[in-house]
């Protein structure tokens, strides 16, 4: 529409105006994600959002995203200024773990290294040993345990043990889950496949185990479209936020998508294949805080020094 239009060419001229560039994930408004490519920004997993905010040289980052990016670009660039178009976008997960009952967890388990997910707050990552994304944390868990450590995981428990299946670590898991993830259904995939036999399946680790079981690609985002790309089948059943299909049909054209089944729909089921907490970020708040400078993202510089080095350790990791 011309509103959507106009929207579009303000966010363009303010983000050359304030120097600001644009880091989006795939689950945000495709208009958003778009806009992010177009400009210089990046469209990607959490991994190589963080990675992309933390060397790029403009002094403001706007994450399109939910609160953990933003916390995290902070602590990586403490002198960036970090906007967010709501600040109010958290994540189930970050909610089910709180920093006071997750120390209490840690000190009851002196013995164990530390490995949290990134969609964690800036305090609980500053408790870890080390932060992982669904992209690099089957390797980096696999390598801790060649290590012989044994391990506290938080707060996502089908990532957990999705892991722990792969690498026979010994893992204590915390309890969490993906609102989002944990809504489709294992026996409605089964007849979901025997429908589409020649479809390949490809799933997020967030999802339950008997969905994962039946996945022929388990990963990131980023990993998911990869594989929607490079795999030689024409027929996807994917099974997270359908806010990425947009990249994966512009990535593989001539391809065909089918959305995971999930418990109920739209009308009975807020969370079901699309995270509400993404979904607040639109072109028009957006265009506002670009213009207003308001939603700055702020972590306690103290639990930043702290937060920062489970980070690195993964970026260093994967570098
Ligand atoms: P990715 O790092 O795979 O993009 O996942 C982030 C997320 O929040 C998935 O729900
Ligand atoms: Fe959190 Fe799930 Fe939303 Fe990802 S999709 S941000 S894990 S609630």
């Amino acid at each position: 529409s011309e509103e959507k239009a106009e929207l579009k060419e303000r966010i363009r001229r303010l983000l050359k105006e304030k120097e600001a560039v644009l880091v989006a994930h795939y689950y945000v408004d495709p208009d958003l994600q778009d806009l992010a490519e177009e400009t210089g920004g990046c469209v990607s997993d959490s991994l190589e959002m963080a990675r992309f905010g933390r060397d790029h040289p403009a002094k403001t980052l706007v994450v399109a995203g939910v609160r953990f990016m933003g916390e995290t670009a902070k602590i990586l660039s403490p002198e960036k200024t970090i906007l967010m178009p709501d600040l109010e976008a958290t994540c189930s997960l970050d909610l089910g773990c709180p920093a006071d009952e997750f120390a209490a967890f840690c000190d009851q388990h002196p013995d164990r290294t530390v490995v949290v997910y990134a969609n964690t707050s800036a305090a609980v990552k500053a408790r870890a040993d080390w932060m992982v994304t669904s992209s690099i944390g089957l390797d980096i868990v696999k390598h801790l345990h060649e290590q012989g450590k044994k391990i506290l995981w938080a707060p996502d428990r089908h990532l957990g043990s999705y892991i722990q299946k792969q690498t026979g670590a010994d893992m204590l898991l915390w309890q969490g889950s993906c609102i989002v993830h944990d809504e489709f259904k294992g026996i409605e995939l089964d007849l979901l496949k025997a429908e589409y036999p020649d479809a390949k399946v490809l799933v997020h680790p967030e999802s339950p185990a008997n969905v994962v079981a039946q996945a022929d690609v388990v990963g990131s985002t980023t990993q998911l479209i990869n594989a929607a790309v490079t795999l030689p089948a024409t027929q996807f059943i994917v099974a997270t936020d359908n806010g990425i299909l947009h990249k994966m049909r512009a990535a593989a054209p001539g391809k065909h998508f089918i959305e995971a089944p999930t418990a109920g729909n739209s009308a009975t089921c807020k969370s079901c294949a699309h995270c509400p907490w993404m979904a607040m970020n639109g072109l028009k708040n957006l265009a506002e805080v670009l213009e207003s400078g308001a939603n700055e993202v702020f972590v306690d510089p103290a639990i930043g020094k702290e937060a920062v080095r489970a980070i690195d350790r993964m970026l260093d990791f994967a570098a």
